[in-house]
């Protein structure tokens, strides 16, 4: 398995459930393992009864494992300062006003939101050495992967700049200072560095994300969730990036043979529209069902996540290298 992993899928299917689940059973097999969730209602914190946030904390009560919690409002508003901050050092004082409007402006459409979250996933897969596995308890979707074409589009950006900026050098300059200095000057212009800073980070995801992530999605056997669950293999596929297996969650029990009260009739005609929708995933996925999970009668925490953990047919040794 690869160093990072990651559970995608629609809202409220059990991305964070089956997350927790898996980096319990890694940390169990003695891998050193980060499980990072991202969804506003901090259900990490729920399902192992302790407060995270920003930064790595030890999970309470068990070994090797340890978890996190990005606030994509906080990432959104600390990624809008930061542009605020480096901008207002490039331009006149008398324009900053107007151009802060403009950046809060940007930072109100919904690509902002994922552009803010997918820089700090960068941000914790680069700071990762001293764990063994890092696991994600979303996955990028298209939005956030189109990301991954910017390292082309900057490179052409940057090098329109850099020309640019060579002839706007003073000839004078030029002369004074001669060409090799003035290329320096190029160099050190703080907003092709900042360009080139970012041109390198989505490269490096883009590296990572190929070469050493695994994609796992989790659905729930309705049509909602194989239709969303499609549209993300689409999205991954896009960018070269493969879905390992499928994890199906909260399939309904079959209550047994003889019970005809109204509860056990619901059940039966449940668990049978279920059992349709879990045989159209086999037959129309090519992807394999890595798991299936039953419904719980209560939310999964406790003993109940090693259940689950024992319930998922995903390797957890790390990948050697030859
Ligand atoms: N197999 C299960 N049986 C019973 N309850 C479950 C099961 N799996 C998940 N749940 C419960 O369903 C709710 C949603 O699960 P979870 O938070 O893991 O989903 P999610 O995909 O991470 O949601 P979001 O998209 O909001 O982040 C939680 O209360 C969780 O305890
Ligand atoms: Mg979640």
């Amino acid at each position: 398995m690869n160093k990072f992993v990651f559970f995608g899928g629609k809202g409220g299917v059990g991305k964070t459930t089956v997350s927790c689940a898996y980096g319990l059973r890694s940390a169990r097999e003695g891998l050193k393992t980060l499980v990072v969730s991202t969804d506003p209602a901090h259900s990490t914190s729920d399902v192992f009864d302790q407060q995270f946030g920003d930064e790595p904390k030890a999970v309470e009560g068990y070994d090797d494992l340890w978890a996190m919690e990005i606030d994509p409002d906080e990432e959104v508003e600390r990624h809008m300062q930061e542009i605020k901050r480096t901008m207002s050092d490039q331009v006149s004082p008398s324009i900053v006003n107007e151009i802060d409007r403009q950046i809060e402006l940007a930072h109100r459409t919904p690509g902002a939101y994922e552009a803010a979250l997918f820089d700090r996933f960068i941000d914790v897969m680069r700071d990762s050495e001293e764990y063994d596995r890092v696991v994600f308890d979303t996955s990028p979707t298209g939005g956030t992967l189109r990301l991954l074409s910017l390292p082309d589009f900057l490179e052409s950006w940057i090098e329109r700049l850099v020309k640019k900026r060579e002839k706007s050098i003073d000839l004078y300059e030029k002369a004074a200072i001669g060409e090799r200095e003035a290329r320096k000057k190029v160099a050190d212009d703080p907003i092709i560095a900042r360009l080139t800073e970012r041109k390198q980070m989505f490269e490096f995801a883009g590296e990572t994300l190929r070469n050493d992530a695994t994609f796992f999605l989790v659905l729930n056997p309705d049509e909602l969730s194989i239709r969303e669950t499609r549209r993300a293999i689409g999205d991954l596929s896009e960018y070269g990036l493969g879905v390992e297996g499928l994890v199906v969650n909260k399939i309904a029990p079959e209550p047994d043979a003889g019970e005809e009260g109204t509860g056990a009739q619901y059940l039966r005609q449940r668990h049978d529209t279920e059992h349709e929708r879990i045989r159209q995933i086999d037959e129309e996925f090519p992807e394999p069902v890595v798991a299936r999970i039953r419904q719980r009668v209560e939310e999964v925490k406790g003993d109940l996540l090693d259940d689950v953990a024992a319930e998922l047919d995903i390797e957890v040794a790390p990948e050697v290298s030859v």
